[in-house]
């Protein structure tokens, strides 16, 4: 996938280096930060709980500094190594420029929308977004479009609902999509852009797509055809004149070797979309940006050039192992929540163990923490979701299938949130109810104005 020359270019971790030479090295600071003196001030505050601090957050505590420019790069204004490593993230993913967000892809969504200047805009969005992007719109006065899709789906409904919205005559100034949801179902991205430019060919579009879930995907020779930014550049090649603007936001601790609120904002267009960018940056980050999760951005995409592709065919195996399980036992079956053949495909590192009642999926999810430590944050209905994440190992998969062999079977409520107008479960952040909508299933209204009333 990568030429010698590449890989080395892609493995260097400018930002990481220059974080390290300074993590720990006694500087004091008079600006701020005192959990910086814990790590290296001899005299350092010694009290209980400064220990426990210590004892908690151990060497991590090292990497937090407060220093800037020049020793370590200007987030807003990065010249140096921090420029540098974004510059190579946008390389291997393929993108134009790629910013770096340390406060989440609930951040990088703000700052995308921000950026495509969705103000009194009208947005078409995928009804099945994360939260982030409709509380964002919310927020930002945009003139909202949903469009529903189901993974049953030919065409996609943003698609379908573009179609039918310009045949009658009326316009929209920017698309949103999911592209790449928690339970595995992955919009089929080559047909969505395609569709995208037949429709908007002269026009142009802004776009922003949430691929949450699948960064680790574009280090992986099979998988990287399944992803947005590579869709992207395929039409772009063939339509070269086709002026479209896209920003693909990575959540990219979900699937990469990196810290939490770390997240990638890839944009592919003209300079003035990447001038936007971050000047919507600029606006909506945080001016206290994580330099510990700025390196984990940069030693991240190192990692994932170097190790990427045998980690992902190591989580595939995995992955099969636990569809062999499914066939072998009895009360066990593989459930697939698309089709593959049409909108959506199925990701492949993720599995989907339908245990027969919702009663027993419950019961067998307990069961695997109580009794052995096995962590499944997903169950819907009677099926569990299994990830196959890089950082699972195969002796983890083998205690999985060693407790799936034995343990046997309960009852849970959904946790869902509301305010007036949303009703929302977490996970995944998806709206069971979104504006201008009525839920009429008695016990999920319920449940949403019970908690609403706690707010
Ligand atoms: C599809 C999607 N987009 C965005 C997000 C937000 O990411 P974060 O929690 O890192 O802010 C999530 C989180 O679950 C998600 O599933």
């Amino acid at each position: 996938m990568w030429t010698t020359a590449q890989r080395r270019r892609l493995t260097e971790t400018p930002y990481a280096d220059a974080l390290d030479r300074h993590a720990g090295s006694g500087i004091s600071s008079f600006h701020a930060l005192p959990v910086g003196s814990l790590a290296h001030a001899p005299d350092a505050d010694t009290s209980p709980l400064a220990e426990r601090t210590r004892r908690l957050f151990g060497g991590y505590l090292a990497t937090e500094l407060t220093l800037g420019s020049p020793e370590l790069d200007s987030f807003f204004r990065a010249h140096r190594q921090l420029a540098r490593s974004r510059r190579l993230t946008a390389e291997a993913f393929g993108a134009d420029d790629t910013q770096y967000v340390t406060t989440g892809t609930t951040g990088a969504n703000q700052v995308a929308l921000e950026a495509l200047r969705v103000r009194g805009a009208r947005v078409l969005v995928d009804r099945s977004v994360h939260q982030s992007i409709h509380f964002a719109l919310d927020r930002l006065g945009a003139d909202v479009l949903y469009a529903r899709t189901s993974p049953e789906d030919v065409e996609h409904g943003v698609i379908t609902t573009l179609r039918q919205t310009l045949a009658a005559g009326d316009s929209v100034d920017v698309v949103v999509v999911g592209a790449s949801a928690y339970d595995g179902s992955l919009v089929q991205m080559r047909r969505f852009v395609t569709s995208l430019h037949e429709l908007t060919a002269t026009s142009g579009c802004r776009v922003l797509v949430d691929e949450a879930w699948t960064a680790i995907h574009a280090f992986h020779p099979g998988l990287r055809r399944l992803t947005a930014l590579d869709a992207i550049r395929e039409v772009l090649a063939d339509h070269p004149d086709w002026p479209a603007s896209f920003l693909v936001a990575h959540s990219t601790h979900k699937s990469m070797l990196a810290l939490r609120q770390g997240s990638y904002l890839h944009v592919v267009g003209p300079d003035s979309l990447r001038a936007d960018v971050r000047a919507a940056l600029y606006r909506v980050h945080t001016t206290s940006p994580s330099l510990p999760v700025l390196a984990s951005l940069d030693l991240a995409r190192a990692h994932a050039v170097a190790e990427g592709a045998a980690l992902v065919d190591t989580a595939l195996a995995q992955a099969d192992r636990l569809r062999e399980l499914s066939r072998r036992v009895g009360w066990l079956t593989e459930h697939r929540p698309v089709a593959s053949t049409g909108a959506y495909l199925a990701d492949p590192m993720k599995v989907h163990l339908d245990l027969g009642t919702p009663e027993r999926a419950q019961e067998v999810r307990a069961a695997l923490f109580e009794e052995y430590g096995i962590f499944v944050s997903r169950q819907d209905g009677s099926t569990l979701l299994f990830t196959m994440h890089i950082g699972v190992t195969r002796a983890q998969v083998d205690l999985l299938v060693e407790a799936l062999e034995t343990v046997c079977c309960g009852d849970g409520p959904e946790c869902a949130c509301a305010d007036e107008r949303y009703i929302i479960a977490y996970p995944p952040g998806i709206p069971l109810q979104v504006p201008g909508e009525q839920l009429t299933s008695p016990p999920l209204r319920r449940a949403g104005e019970e908690l609403y009333s706690t707010f």
